[in-house]
């Protein structure tokens, strides 16, 4: 199947065999569960014709009632309390994995370990000794493995990507990447969460929002050799669930600076105490030949600028609507300019891996592999190392 284009207008593709099946084990019902359900329910469809067809086997969860409601909204065949026995089944051929970070390593293990593909949420693991855990164990059984680095498959992303790519921006100078929400301030009384628990979560802002952009340098930009950072944790005492006080021990918000080994060098920051800021990700991209920005709350666009570009009284940053047919993942769309959402990213993502499965392709390099969710956990664990230190730390991989 083509991403970027291939399919003719939006009725009209015809499918030439008959797609394989695969069966999906969700693991987690929540924010993940629903979106990747959702992008599973699109592909055969959407994705027309689809690499795959996926069969939504079984979703698990801890709490019987969730559970058992999320099955039935979202139409899986089965749900089960506990993990082992969502592995066990052999009808699931995928374990995608949507739990909170503390519940990545193990049951991604075990799936690998059964012999199941893994599609595994970001961060890929609490530090980079669970990350390398995963991808060794996905190596060993020679499955295929993924983390759900989704905003790679924003068609304006993959657009900057292959403009990049194709040497159109020339060196590249800086990358500066900012995401910031507001869902922690004050005035939220926002009690623990597991987001804000170090043992469940691993790091905050960082692991959080953080790793989008890491991943997002690494993808446009290349490799992080090495860190200067700061963290700050604004609120240390929050509510607990059963009226006690928790401790924060995690970040809040981080800025880093990055060296790349190309010899760029970029800003990272996020933070969830920026007061009116939702789901603001910006990322920047300034070249030899021009720059390219990308807004998340304006997703279907980029603004460019090229150096060469005439006439030179108008010139300035142009905005281009990511929308045409021949731009990536757009045939399987609607007409120019008839926009696309956040949820789109994670059809785009799972095809992409129902399609490696199915069809045995490699998930990289537009896929983010277990390897790239190490690599990105690496770049976490120096970071915080460079905050406790006060010092430049270079990332070791
Ligand atoms: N790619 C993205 O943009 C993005 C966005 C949000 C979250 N995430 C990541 O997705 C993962 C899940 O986040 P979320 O926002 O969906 O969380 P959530 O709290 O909304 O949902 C977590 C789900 O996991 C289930 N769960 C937790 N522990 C479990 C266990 N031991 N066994 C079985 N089920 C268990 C819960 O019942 C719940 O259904 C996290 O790793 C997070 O970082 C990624």
């Amino acid at each position: 199947m083509s991403e970027s284009g291939g399919f003719t207008t939006m009725a009209g593709a015809r499918a030439d065999r008959e797609a394989p099946h695969v069966g999906i084990g969700m693991l987690g019902y929540a924010f993940m569960g629903k979106a990747h359900s959702n992008a599973f329910k699109k592909i055969p469809y959407m994705m027309y014709p689809p690499p795959a067809i996926p069969d939504l086997v079984a979703i698990c969860g801890r709490n019987p009632d969730g559970v058992a409601e999320a099955a039935k909204r979202y139409g899986y065949k089965r749900y089960y309390t506990d993990w082992h026995e969502l592995i066990a089944d052999e009808e699931v051929a995928i374990f995608d994995n949507g739990a909170p970070n503390n519940a990545h390593m193990a049951p991604t293990i075990a799936a690998a370990e059964a012999g199941k593909h893994i599609f595994c949420e970001k961060p890929l693991g609490r530090s980079p000794e669970e990350s390398k855990a995963m991808w060794d164990a996905a190596t060993r059984a020679g499955v295929k493995h993924m983390v759900g680095f989704n905003y790679r498959f924003l068609p304006a992303i993959r657009l900057a990507r292959e403009l990049i790519e194709s040497g159109k921006l020339g060196r590249i100078y800086h990358y500066r990447a900012t995401y910031l929400q507001e869902w922690v301030l004050p005035h939220y009384h926002t009690p623990m969460t597991w987001r804000l628990e170090k043992d469940v979560a691993g790091c905050g802002a960082l692991g959080d929002l953080g790793t989008h952009l890491i991943d997002l340098g690494r993808f446009l930009v290349g490799e992080v050799e090495t860190v200067a950072a700061m963290t700050r944790i604004f609120t240390e005492h929050r509510p607990t669930a059963d009226g006690k006080v928790g401790t924060v021990e995690i970040d809040d918000a981080f800025v880093a600076s990055v060296g790349f080994a190309n010899g760029a060098i970029g800003t990272l920051e996020a933070t969830r105490f920026a007061a009116g800021r939702k789901n603001h990700e910006i990322v920047e991209v300034n070249g030899e030949f021009g720059s390219i920005e990308f807004d998340l709350e304006r997703l279907n666009e980029l603004n460019v600028y090229w150096v060469d570009s005439e006439p030179k009284t108008t010139q300035g940053f142009a905005n281009v609507k990511v929308s045409e047919p021949s731009h990536p993942w757009w045939s399987n769309w609607w007409p120019q300019g008839h926009m696309i959402g956040w949820e789109h990213s994670f059809i785009h993502e799972l095809t992409h891996f129902v399609d490696c499965v199915a069809n045995d392709h490699e998930v990289s390099p537009y896929g983010a592999t277990f390897e790239d969710g190490y690599r990105a956990d690496c770049v976490s664990a120096a970071i915080l190392e460079s905050a406790r230190t006060r010092r430049h730390v270079d990332v070791v991989y």
